[in-house]
């Protein structure tokens, strides 16, 4: 397998506009659901399934759905976060060679779930680690995916046939890119900053975000978290 793990971690990103629309070598979809599949899972459930979506309408009738999404979420904007949203796309879901949705399915497993009786999460954290290991492993591929969650649930389950207690997680846009970006789209557009990883680290006590340092994109250092820690 190409590349260093920690690179690839760094290198990942979420793609909406860099596909190619190229197909994806079937090997190599078979290598990234392999590893989606390897993810833990709260009491081996492995409560995931993926549904690989290729026809055109299908793509077409969710992109619509999309747009829709994406106006219901603008009109609740306005000033400088309507003008700076409407330069950001959310989807790449005709660009991209195909979708993956992503679905969790409660029941699995159900009902004595090893891991599950006191927090019900369990279950939905598995199925997102499933699609982190899947986004990782197209990255090591130098294929791009990118997240999409501006649908309704009842919509999607509805388009794809998936059971009423089976939930849709997420639309993966899947393929082959021109290039992945360094930095995320949304701190490209402006629309948001990555936080230094100094506010992220809590010692012994969860303490309140200091006003000063919220928002900074700066990428920490070890020794930056060292520095916190014994200033605490
Ligand atoms: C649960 C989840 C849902 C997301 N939904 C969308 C989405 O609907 N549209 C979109 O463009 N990006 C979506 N993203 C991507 C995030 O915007 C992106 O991960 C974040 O801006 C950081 O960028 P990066 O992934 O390139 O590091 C989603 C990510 C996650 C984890």
């Amino acid at each position: 397998m190409p590349a260093d793990l920690y690179d690839v971690i760094s290198r990942r990103r979420d793609v909406r506009t860099q596909f190619t629309g190229e197909p994806v070598d079937e090997e190599i979809l078979l290598r990234v659901l392999g590893a989606a599949h390897a993810a833990p899972s709260v009491g081996l459930t492995q409560p995931w399934d993926f549904v690989l979506v290729r026809n055109l309408e299908l793509r077409r009738r969710f992109q619509q759905h999309v747009a829709e999404e994406r106006d219901t979420f603008a009109r609740a904007l306005s000033g400088e976060r309507a003008a700076t949203f409407a330069r950001i796309s959310v989807e790449g879901v005709l660009q991209a060679s195909l979708g993956v949705v992503v679905t969790y399915d409660p029941e699995r497993g159900a009902p004595a779930v090893l891991g599950r009786h006191a927090i019900a999460d369990t279950g939905l954290y598995s199925t997102c680690l499933a699609i982190q290991n899947l986004w990782l492993a197209t990255t090591a591929e130098g294929l791009g995916v990118g997240w999409v969650s501006f649908y309704r649930e009842p919509f999607l389950q509805d388009l794809l046939g998936i059971p009423e207690h089976v939930r849709p997680v997420g639309w993966l846009c899947l393929g082959p890119v021109t290039h992945l970006e360094e930095t995320p789209d949304l701190e490209r557009h402006g629309w948001r900053q990555r936080r230094p990883l100094e506010d992220a680290v809590h010692v012994d006590r969860y303490r309140a975000p200091e006003p000063s340092t919220a928002g900074a994109a700066v990428h920490s250092s070890p020794r930056a978290v060292e520095g916190r820690q014994a200033a605490s």
